[in-house]
């Protein structure tokens, strides 16, 4: 008998997933973003407490903070952990919107519980965007900072941030190659210094960010608009 056309529940996690499993699985990931969990954890098993029964309801662990619109496209930006969709206000805040993560720079999480600070346009917020051991020398990579993509090229132990678009076609410059301080455009050829983000094309510059390593991680500087 038909079920009326109702289509059934994805499902990203097996049937009896638990509190442990969802903190295994997050965790790690959240880790290589500059975040851990709340210091504070009966606030934390609450919290995923709350998104396993989002995640028996809908079939995945949105966020328990946030309110679905029904368009999967827009609802994939809830889908916990959302760290990397919104990591320009949540470096701001120093933690995500419902507090479950915290950055690792934060001593007491209870101290950011309820709290949210919006930053006044102009601030400069350092963002965590990846640990040091996951970037090799001599490697470049995507990394998205709010609305900006950025290409977070290592030479050495030197860690640059350069606009990840390439002023020619629009090229992604974290697919291209990084010979010595140069990115190479993959598309055709283009070279750009990633120390400050010159190319010899005239007025094609790349606009560059300024960079930090501190305990493992590597932040990059923007400013908010
Ligand atoms: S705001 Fe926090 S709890 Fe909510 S989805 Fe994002 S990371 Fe998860
Ligand atoms: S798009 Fe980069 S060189 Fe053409």
């Amino acid at each position: 008998m038909s079920d009326g056309g109702a289509r059934p529940v994805r499902r990203r996690f097996v049937e009896g997933t638990t509190i442990e499993d969802l903190k295994a699985y997050m965790g790690p990931f959240a880790a290589t973003l500059g975040y851990v969990f709340n210091t504070e954890t009966d606030f934390v098993d609450e919290v995923l407490r709350s998104e396993l029964e989002i995640l028996e309801a809908t079939g995945d662990v949105y966020c328990p903070c946030r309110v679905r619109t029904g368009d999967p496209k827009e609802d994939v930006r809830i889908i916990c952990p959302c760290i990397p969709f919104h990591a320009e206000q949540f470096a701001a805040i120093r933690k995500c919107w419902c507090g479950l993560f915290i950055r690792t720079d934060v001593e007491d999480g209870a101290d950011l519980l309820g709290v949210i600070e919006e930053p006044e346009p102009g601030a400069v917020i350092e963002v965590p965007v990846c640990r040091v051991a996951d970037l090799p020398p001599g490697c470049v990579r995507h990394v998205k900072l709010g609305r900006a993509d950025v290409a977070l090229a290592r030479v050495g132990d030197e860690f640059f941030a350069l606009s990840n678009v390439c002023r020619h076609a629009f090229a992604p410059l974290a697919d291209g190659v990084l010979e010595g301080y140069e990115v190479m455009c993959p598309w055709h050829g283009w070279r750009y210094d990633v120390r400050d983000g010159t190319t010899d094309h005239p007025d094609a510059d790349v606009r560059t960010y300024p960079v930090a390593v501190r305990d493992g991680l590597v932040f990059v500087s923007v400013t908010i608009r």
